[in-house]
């Protein structure tokens, strides 16, 4: 039985908690939050111990930890965590610093232990039959992708003043999501955006709308299209273009039900936000995780495909300020 450490109590570690303690290969050994208040109600609902960050990374007898606390941390805790020997499942992104990612990147190479980071939309069973039959050849060879992602409403400013930006905290799974369905990442990226949705969001120096272009050694090329306010729910498709046909994930509907009247046709709206959306991912996610470091196999999902996320979030949030195309070798 593998023994977790969660670090975090906050809305995410939540959803962490449920996927650690489900798993019939995992425990929920203890919680830690900066707030112990925190860390002592989520712990208890699990039937866990709260312990505080430190404690939990110097137990031996805890094999790994899954860190989900404030991005700002995140890189600090990786080193700490794998430097004392244990496996890391980390959430996104790997950190607000690209220089401070890789920094870690190379610090936590020396410990040869296992990191994995939390892009769970790659395990979001749509994307993942989109991907098959990518891989599968069925629509030749890929050429024009499409990602649209669109928060339902958006976040607090004094969260936005803390998240490093829109590119690097919210576009940051469509990158991941590019490299998924593109297998590699882009030569050049160019972005625009603005604050058309909370001006109180362009004061604090960040956009609420975004495209970002991206270009490909070979001539393909990806449009992602970010907002963080749909009034109609939490829209989130991609369509991918190739040779030979056309591939479509569209949106998970809070229902099936598809009205018919004189009137016209209508049918149910998305489902509200990234919890309803995306909760099979989190714990298809863990399942991947603990596959991968029980078995010995490749992880899914690696740091280096963390820091090739936030490298074109880095070349975007430059690309947006210039008005010029970024070369992504050059950030
Ligand atoms: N993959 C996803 O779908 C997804 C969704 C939401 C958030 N996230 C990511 O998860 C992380 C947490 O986001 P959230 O929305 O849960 O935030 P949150 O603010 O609700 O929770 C973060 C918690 O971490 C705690 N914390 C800070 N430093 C700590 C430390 N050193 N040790 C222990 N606890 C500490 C805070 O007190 C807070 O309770 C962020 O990096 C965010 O980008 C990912």
């Amino acid at each position: 039985m593998l023994k977790v450490g969660l670090l975090g109590a906050g809305r995410i570690a939540g959803v962490h908690a449920t996927a650690i303690s489900s798993h019939p290969g995992s425990t929920l050994a203890a919680v830690s939050d900066f707030y112990p208040e925190n860390a002592e109600k989520l712990a208890a609902q699990y039937g866990s111990v709260a312990r505080t960050t430190e404690e939990i990374i110097a137990d031996d007898s805890i094999d790994a930890v899954l860190i989900a606390t404030s991005t700002d941390t995140h890189s600090d805790l990786i080193e700490a965590a794998t430097q004392a020997g244990k496996a890391v499942l980390c959430e996104k992104p790997v950190d607000l610093s690209l220089e401070r990612a890789r920094a870690c990147q190379t610090a936590t190479a020396t410990t040869g232990k296992p990191v994995m980071i939390g892009f769970n939309r790659r395990f979001d069973p749509n994307f993942g039959a989109m991907k098959a039959a990518l891989k599968a050849g069925d629509i030749g060879k890929p050429e024009l992708l499409s990602i649209t992602s669109f928060d339902p409403a958006p976040p607090p400013v004094a969260y936005v003043k803390v998240s490093g930006g829109l590119f690097r905290d919210m576009m940051i799974h469509d990158f991941d999501m590019a490299n998924f369905m593109m297998g590699e990442p882009p030569v050049w990226v160019m972005a625009a955006g603005s604050s058309i949705v909370d001006p109180e969001i362009g004061a604090a120096g960040d956009v609420d709308t975004a495209v970002v272009t991206m270009t490909y050694a070979d001539g393909r090329i990806a449009v992602i299209k970010n907002s963080r306010r749909a009034v109609y729910g939490y829209d989130q498709r991609v369509e991918l273009l190739g040779s030979e046909g056309l591939l479509q994930a569209q949106n998970m509907l809070e229902n099936t039900v598809v009205k018919s009247t004189t009137a016209g046709v209508t049918g149910a709206k998305p489902t509200y936000f990234f919890l309803e959306r995306y909760m099979p991912s989190y714990a298809a996610e863990w399942a991947a995780f603990m596959e991968a470091i029980s078995g010995g196999g490749a992880l899914p999902v690696t740091l280096d495909d963390g820091i090739a996320a936030l490298a074109m979030a880095e070349a975007a949030t430059q690309s947006r300020k210039t008005g010029a195309p970024v070369r992504l070798a050059d950030v």
